[in-house]
C-alpha cells in the first residue's frame, strides 16, 4: 500500500487547528473580510456567494499569508484582507477547474456547476476572480494587485496547459512538474511571498519565503494526484478520481508508463485513454506494486523538504516551528 502513512480526517482536524491556532483570530477576520466582502442584491447571487463562502475548505493560502507573516516580522492590518483575497482567488480556481473535471462533490457539498450548472459557475468564478483584485486594490500599493495578477495568469497558463495534454500519454515528468508549478505552486508562493513582504522582511526572506510557498504548493500537489487514485471521497469531501476520467497524467501514472515493459506500457496507455469506472481500481495494483506510488510520495517529500530548507533563513520562532509543521502535513494528509 502507500508508503506514506496517512492521517485520519480527525488527525487532519487536529493537526491543522494546532498550526493554525496562533494565528486564529486573524483567520477568522479574513473570513469575515471574505463574506462581508461578497455580498449581492440579488437574491439567486447572494445564495451563490453565500454557499462559496459557507463551505470552507483547509485554508492553506490564507494561512500561509499570516503564518509568514508572523514568521517574518508580524501581522500587520494588511494581512487579513490579503489572506481573503488569496482565498477568494483560490476560490474561483476550484469553481471554474470543477467545471473542467465535471466534478459534482466540492468541501463536501455540491459543486455550483453541479448545484447551479456551468453557465452560472462561469460566472460565479469570474464573480470571485474580480472581486478579488478590487479587494486587493484597496490596499495602499498596487504590488499585491501586481503580485497576484501575474500569480493567478501562471495558474490559468498550467490550467489551460493540463487541459491541453489530456490524452497524452507522453506527457512526461517536466511537463508534469511545469503544469503543477503554474495551477497549484504559483498560489502557494505568492500567498507566503506576500506574508512576508507586507510584514516588512527584507528581499532574500521575501524570496525564502517564495520558495518556501512554490516547494510546498508542489508538495501539496503531487499528494493531491495521489489522493485522486487512492484517497476517499468522505474523507476529502470532493469528487475523486477525475483526473483518470479527464485522462489527466499525474505523476505516479508518468512514473509507471515509463518504467513498464514495452507491451505493457502499450495495454497501460489503452486502459488510460479508454477509461471506465473500473479503471481507477485496475491500475491501483501496478502503480503499487512497480513502485510508482512510492515514487510519487518520495518526490513530493522531497519538495516537502526543499520547503523546509527554504525557512533555515528566518529565526526561530513558534510561527517558523508551524511553517516546518505545514511541510510534514502536506505529504501525509488524507484530506
Ligand atoms: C484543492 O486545493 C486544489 C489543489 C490545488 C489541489 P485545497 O485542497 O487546498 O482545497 P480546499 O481549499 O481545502 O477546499
Ligand atoms: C488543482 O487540480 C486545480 C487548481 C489548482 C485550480 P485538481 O483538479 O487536482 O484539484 P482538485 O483535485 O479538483 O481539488
Ligand atoms: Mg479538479
Ligand atoms: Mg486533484
Amino acid at each position: 500500500m502507500t508508503s506514506s502513512p496517512m492521517l485520519t480526517k480527525e488527525d487532519i482536524g487536529h493537526k491543522l487547528a494546532a498550526v493554525y491556532a496562533p494565528i486564529a483570530s486573524e483567520l477568522a477576520e479574513s473570513e469575515r473580510i471574505f463574506a462581508g466582502e461578497l455580498k449581492s442584491r440579488f437574491p439567486f447571487v447572494q445564495d451563490l456567494v453565500g454557499h462559496c463562502a459557507a463551505f470552507q475548505g483547509k485554508r492553506l493560502r490564507p494561512a500561509l499569508v499570516l503564518l509568514t507573516a508572523q514568521a517574518c516580522g508580524g501581522i500587520r492590518p494588511a494581512h487579513p484582507v490579503l489572506a481573503a483575497v488569496v482565498e477568494m482567488i483560490h476560490t474561483a480556481t476550484l469553481v471554474h477547474d470543477d467545471i473542467l473535471d465535471e466534478a459534482i462533490v466540492r468541501r463536501h457539498a455540491a459543486t455550483v456547476n453541479a448545484e447551479w450548472g456551468n453557465e452560472t459557475a462561469v460566472l460565479m468564478g469570474d464573480y470571485l476572480f474580480t472581486h478579488a483584485f478590487h479587494l486587493a486594490a484597496s490596499l495602499e500599493t498596487t504590488l499585491a494587485c501586481r503580485w497576484i495578477g501575474r500569480a493567478t495568469n501562471l495558474v490559468c497558463e498550467g490550467e489551460m496547459q493540463q487541459v491541453h495534454n489530456r490524452g497524452n500519454v507522453d506527457l512526461d515528468e517536466a511537463a508534469y512538474f511545469d503544469i503543477i508549478r503554474g495551477k497549484t505552486a504559483e498560489l502557494t508562493a505568492v500567498s507566503a511571498r506576500l506574508g512576508a513582504q507586507y510584514a516588512g522582511a527584507d528581499a532574500a526572506t521575501v524570496d525564502a519565503m517564495d520558495q518556501y510557498g512554490r516547494n510546498l504548493g508542489v508538495a501539496f500537489q503531487i499528494a493531491d494526484d495521489v489522493l485522486d487514485i487512492w484517497g476517499d471521497e468522505r474523507t476529502t469531501g470532493k469528487s475523486l478520481g477525475t483526473d483518470l476520467e479527464k485522462q489527466k497524467l499525474t505523476l505516479p501514472l508518468i512514473r509507471l508508463l515509463s518504467t513498464s515493459p514495452a507491451p505493457l506500457a502499450a495495454r497501460l496507455c489503452r486502459m488510460i485513454n479508454e477509461p471506465t469506472e473500473e479503471t481507477r481500481g485496475e491500475l491501483r495494483p501496478y502503480l503499487e506494486s512497480s513502485g510508482a506510488l512510492e515514487y510519487a510520495w518520495d518526490r513530493a517529500k522531497a519538495f516537502a523538504s526543499l520547503a523546509g530548507k527554504a525557512l533555515d533563513i528566518l529565526p526561530d520562532t513558534a510561527a517558523k516551528g508551524l511553517l516546518r509543521n505545514l511541510t510534514q502535513y502536506v505529504v501525509r494528509r488524507s484530506a
